[in-house]
């Protein structure tokens, strides 16, 4: 695979105006993405699973201009309001992918978001909202393109919305997302996510996410300077090398079911993820005191009660708590009685593994 694939031969016609809306779900990472070279191509590989709840709906308005051919224009609302500050990465995405979606200079868009989460909650919404967004642009290009087979739509979608924002390109599809090449993974490509095709133990049916908000402002530090700083990070490259090593473990975790091992390296990334912020120059820190008073009090109740439950954590101090469907009652009787008082205003999302995208 490679980037010319994605460049679109003439279009015979293109249309007047339309409209085409698409969900896209948020995705948490098992083995994570932290350190890149240009254009998101992501330094290690990745696999997450696809949220279902957690997700961002995107409708697209297009309108062909009389005066096209310039840059692409577009009005942006959020929950039904205008967000300009939006704006600057919606434009930076519209100006990476003109080369791949040449017909976008030729219209104005106007693109209405909305999030199933509560807005500001933490929870990044880079990745579902460049997944929706990149999908009705390829519906667009569908229209224009009627060849397009379903299979190629997705995986140019996946990769556009790498362009917007990386770990947006493992949103498309579920319910477990490769991306990066890695020796285990025979059609993996660092330009898109896909679909893992292993075998997959039937616990991780339906495994779930609930997601504690511990908190809600603003990071400290954006994603795209924290990946910045893995450049001559000191310990780059052992850390890539043990990315690597952690997923071809996870392979075989999927395939057997093996829970304490799952839970060894899901917890494992999540610290070392956190650990190359605090030893980046400059460092930082985005977890939180609850953050930690949180993991502490999974770790006591994994080991009273058996239940295999674990945690993990993206770019914040939000935790993401990992189980089988079959504990949901006694977690959630547990996140009541001890880890809700940690949550800002006492917010969680109940979430679980799903099946990736969908046209509305
Ligand atoms: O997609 P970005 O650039 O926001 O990076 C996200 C990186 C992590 O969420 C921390 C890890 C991951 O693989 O999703």
């Amino acid at each position: 695979m490679n980037e010319q694939e994605f460049i679109p031969s003439k279009y015979k016609t293109l249309l007047t105006s339309g409209t085409t809306t698409w969900r896209a779900p948020s995705n948490i990472a098992l083995v994570k993405y932290w350190g890149k070279f240009q254009d998101q191509i992501p330094a290690n590989p990745s696999i997450s699973f696809t949220l279902s709840n957690a997700a961002t709906t995107t409708s697209l308005e297009f309108e062909r201009r009389e005066n096209g051919n310039c840059k692409p224009s577009f009005d942006l609302l959020f929950e039904g309001k205008s967000k300009e500050e939006f704006r600057p990465k919606i434009s930076t995405f519209f100006q990476r992918i003109s080369k791949y979606l040449p017909f976008l200079k030729e219209y104005h868009l106007k693109i209405d978001t909305s999030n199933t989460f509560p807005h500001s909650s933490g929870i990044a919404s880079s990745a579902s909202g460049m997944a929706a967004l990149a999908l009705c642009l390829m519906d667009m290009e569908k229209r224009m393109n009627p060849s397009i087979a379903p299979d190629f739509l997705l995986k140019k979608a996946s990769f556009l919305a790498r362009l917007g924002s990386g770990s947006a390109c493992r949103s498309i599809s579920g319910p477990i997302v490769e991306w990066g090449q890695h020796k285990d993974l025979s059609d993996s490509s660092d330009l898109v996510g896909l679909p893992y095709g292993g075998k997959v133990h039937e616990v991780f049916e339906g495994y779930q996410d609930t997601i504690l908000l511990v908190h809600k402002g603003e990071k400290i530090v954006s994603s795209t300077a924290g990946h910045d700083l893995m450049n001559n990070h000191p310990f780059a490259k052992p850390r890539f090398a043990q990315a690597h090593k952690n997923l071809s473990r996870l392979l075989t975790i999927f395939e057997k079911g093996d829970l304490p091992e799952f839970i060894e390296i899901v917890e494992s990334e999540a610290l070392t993820l956190h650990a190359m912020m605090m030893t980046s120059v400059p460092y930082f820190i985005l977890m939180k005191p609850q953050t930690l008073t949180i993991i502490e009090k999974i770790w006591a109740y994994r080991k009273q009660s058996g239940v295999p439950l674990c945690f993990t954590l993206d770019a914040g101090a939000n935790v993401h708590l990992l189980y089988p469907q079959k504990h949901t009652e006694k977690v959630l009787q547990f996140i009541k009685n001890e880890l809700v008082v940690y949550c800002e205003n006492g917010q969680y999302i109940c979430d679980q593994v799903g099946g990736g995208s969908k046209k509305v």
